[in-house]
């Protein structure tokens, strides 16, 4: 395989703690080189290796690429009525959902997999390189099996969502919903899934139903996450921990000892600023969780109703401006704290060995995405040493 080597950058943002270079392993005027879609060398470019193609980064920033860990791509349909009316002083409820259920049911399997793959190239303009996504817009054995069968043609972080909300005709017998969630749906599911999820919270399931979902998705070999604590306190956290979640999402509202709990735990807590920005809810405060130690992640949690954006870009400048975080730590968050929330090690970095997964901004520091907000800065997309998006700007 040809090799590439990238020269000139301004700055390379590594994430590579062995540097001793601050918390993101910043490099001014390294170079690194590509082949076979994993870095094999970086350094000083003065000290670079011959390679058969040689790209000219200068002016231009590098970072490993952002890793969503947290995003519902399968659904059909459109909430902004309900989003206008929010944005006039409804609040948010989990009820909506049954409003995307519906159009998802109803839509045909070319309409959902167009969806998928239409939100994913946005994802890659915005400098996505993976992308987890759960179903959870079926809630019935057939339309939950094809979201995952569609899901898992376009990543393989497919969670199992089953236990979103109780759907509208088990209203009156959750616990017979929960019996289908652990029974016949996870059955067919779990062989397209890699991930369970529940969502945790009021409105939806609550502590022992959860953790029956979480164990049942575990005994077929699945891998636990959880919505926890968007609406309120709940025991979510608790259960995280409890069960070695990889990760608790939303995470709205925290008491200083569930932050005590999940830094003393391997639980990344997984901030959705795209969710309390589009719900117009109070943000949490990220440094309570960075102070006691815990490990941070940011994701776009992109669905139809709490959160319709694709643009990690966007979440790192509300979680910098409105979420406490510092700029370093956003960046690191969006990529390395992504890579952690889905248990990857050979993502969300850039050293020798690591898949060759980055982008390049169109701006001399990495800065520039929380101090120019809205402005689409992604000049390159690449995933495995392969471009996957290239700005014509
Ligand atoms: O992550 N919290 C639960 N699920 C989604 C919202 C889904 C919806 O409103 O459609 C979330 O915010
Ligand atoms: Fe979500």
């Amino acid at each position: 395989m040809p090799s590439t080597l990238y020269t000139d950058i301004s700055l390379l943002v590594t994430n590579d703690e062995t540097l001793d270079k601050g918390l993101l392993g910043e490099l001014e005027g390294a170079a690194f080189v590509e082949e076979d879609g994993h870095i094999s060398w970086l350094g000083e470019k003065s000290q670079a290796p011959d390679a058969d193609h040689r790209i000219s980064l200068a002016g231009k920033t590098v970072l490993p690429g952002f890793v969503d860990s947290h995003a519902h791509l399968v659904f059909a349909g459109d909430r902004s009525v309900e989003f206008a009316a929010r944005m006039s002083g409804e609040s948010y409820s989990a009820g909506g959902i049954m409003n995307t259920v519906k159009a998802t049911r109803a839509a045909s399997d070319e309409e959902l997999d167009e969806g998928i793959a239409t939100r994913a190239l946005e994802m890659y303009r915005s400098g996505i390189t993976t992308f987890e996504t759960k179903s959870g817009y079926g809630l019935n054995v057939a339309d939950e099996l094809r979201s995952v069968k569609l899901a898992v043609q376009h990543t393989e972080d497919v969670t199992f969502l089953g236990a979103h909300v109780i759907p509208d005709e088990y209203k009156s017998r959750p616990d017979e919903y929960v019996s289908l969630v652990i029974g016949e749906m996870l059955e067919a599911c779990a062989p397209y899934s890699k991930w369970i999820d529940v969502f945790c919270d009021e409105g939806a399931f609550d502590y022992d139903q959860a953790k029956a979902i979480l164990n049942s998705g575990i005994d077929a070999g699945l891998l636990p996450r959880i919505h926890a604590n968007q609406f309120t306190s709940s025991r979510a956290v608790e259960l995280a921990v409890e069960l070695d979640c990889a990760s608790a999402d939303h995470l709205t509202h925290l008491t200083d000892k569930e932050i005590d709990l999940l830094a003393n735990s391997k639980t990344v807590a997984t901030l959705l600023p795209g969710a309390e920005f589009s719900t117009r809810s109070a943000y949490p405060d990220a440094r309570r969780l960075f102070a006691a130690g815990a490990k941070v992640a940011i994701a776009t949690d992109c669905n139809p109703g709490s959160s319709y954006t694709t643009s990690m870009p966007f979440c790192i400048a509300i979680a910098v401006r409105d979420m406490q975080f510092t700029i370093e730590q956003a960046i690191w968050s969006a990529t390395m704290g992504g890579a952690k929330a889905l248990q990857r090690e050979d993502i969300g970095s850039l050293s020798v060995g690591k898949v060759a997964d980055f982008v390049v901004l169109d701006a001399p520091s990495y800065l520039h995405l929380a101090y120019r907000p809205g402005v689409d800065l992604i000049s390159e997309t690449v995933i495995a040493g392969t471009s996957i998006y290239r700005s014509n700007k």
